[in-house]
C-alpha cells in the first residue's frame, strides 16, 4: 500500500465507522442488519461472558449413600444430588471436592470452600462457627453389633471399646456415656475405619448416622452385623454449612432447597437411595398394620 492509498483507506474506514455510530445512534428499532444495534440483544439471551463464580462443595466422600466415590472415582450420592438440584435452581455452579472430615470445617473460614454438604448434623456448638441452610435430612444415632453380640442398649457401651468417627455426633454421644477422655472410645478418621475396626474385632460397637450404619450393613454381608437403635438418642437434623455470615449463599440455598421440595425433585432424589418418600413411610406402615 502505498502512503497515498492508506490515506484514502484511512479515511474510507473513518467514514464507514462514523456511519455505523450515526445509525447505531438514530435507530430506534434494533434491526438484525445493524450489527451495532443488535449486540445487545445477543448478550442478553447468551450466558455472561464474564467466567461465573463456580462454587466449592467440601465433603468427607467416605459416607455412603450420603457422599462417596465411586469406581472412577466421581464423588456421587444423596447429598450430591441435593446439592447438585439446589444450585441448577438457584442458578449456580458447583464443584465438589472430596475433603477429609477432620478440618473440614476450618476450609470455610479459609475460604477454601464455599459451602459443605457432608451428613452434617445442624449443632448449637457448630452453628456459632458457621451458617446452615437447611434443615435437608432427618437422622439418628445407630450402634453398630457383631451378630453374636449380647448388646441391646446405648447404656450398655459404658464400659465397652466403642468405635467412632472423630469429632461426629457419634464420638459425642459416646464421650457424653463414658467421659471424653475414657481409653475405651476408638477414633477414626472415617466411619468405615472404625466399620472395619468392629470386623476385626478391635471394638465392640460402633456408633454413627442410622443412614450410613444401615448401608453399611446391608452392603456389607461377610461382616455380620447388627444394628441396634435406642430412643436414647437425639433426633438430628442434616444442614448444608456455609461460613458464617454469608447470606447471599445461605439465602440461594434455602430457596433451591425449598424449590426442589415444591416441585418434587428432592422426594425423587429421596427415593433414590432410601425407597419410599419419608412423609409416606409412616402411613405405608400404619396401613400394613
Ligand atoms: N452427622 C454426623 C455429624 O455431623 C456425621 C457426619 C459425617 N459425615 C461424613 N461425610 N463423614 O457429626
Amino acid at each position: 500500500m502505498t502512503a497515498l492509498n492508506t490515506r484514502r483507506f484511512l479515511q474510507t474506514a473513518g467514514l464507514a465507522v462514523a456511519g455505523l455510530l450515526l445509525a447505531a445512534c438514530s435507530k430506534q428499532e434494533p434491526t438484525a442488519a445493524a450489527p451495532a444495534a443488535s449486540a445487545p440483544a445477543v448478550v442478553a439471551s447468551a450466558p455472561a461472558p464474564a467466567p461465573a463464580k463456580v462454587y466449592a462443595v467440601g465433603t468427607d466422600a467416605a459416607y455412603a449413600p450420603f457422599e462417596s466415590q465411586n469406581e472412577k472415582g466421581e464423588i456421587v450420592g444423596f447429598d450430591i444430588d441435593v446439592v447438585t438440584a439446589i444450585a441448577k435452581k438457584a442458578g449456580i455452579e458447583v464443584k465438589f471436592t472430596n475433603t477429609p472430615w477432620e478440618g473440614i470445617f476450618n476450609t470455610l473460614g479459609q475460604g477454601d470452600r464455599d459451602l459443605l454438604v457432608s451428613a452434617i448434623t445442624i449443632t448449637d456448638e457448630r452453628k456459632q462457627t458457621m451458617d446452615f441452610a437447611g434443615p435437608y435430612f432427618d437422622a439418628q444415632q445407630l450402634i453398630a453389633v457383631k451378630k453374636t453380640s449380647k448388646i441391646s442398649k446405648f447404656d450398655d457401651l459404658k464400659k465397652l471399646k466403642v468405635g467412632v468417627q472423630t469429632g461426629t455426633t457419634g464420638d459425642e454421644v459416646v464421650s457424653k456415656l463414658q467421659g471424653k477422655t475414657s481409653t475405651n472410645i476408638k477414633r477414626f478418621e472415617s466411619t468405615p475405619l472404625a466399620l472395619k475396626e468392629l470386623e476385626a474385632g478391635g471394638v465392640d460397637a460402633v456408633v454413627a448416622d442410622n443412614g450410613v450404619v444401615i448401608n453399611y450393613v446391608a452392603n456389607n454381608a461377610d461382616s455380620k452385623f447388627k444394628t441396634v437403635a435406642d430412643k436414647a438418642f437425639a433426633p438430628e437434623q442434616y444442614g448444608i454449612a456455609v461460613k458464617k455470615g454469608n447470606a447471599e449463599l445461605l439465602d440461594k440455598l434455602n430457596k433451591g432447597l425449598a424449590d426442589i421440595k415444591a416441585d418434587g425433585t428432592y422426594d425423587q432424589i429421596y427415593a433414590k437411595y432410601f425407597g419410599a418418600p419419608a412423609a409416606a413411610a409412616p402411613a405405608a406402615s400404619a396401613a400394613s398394620k
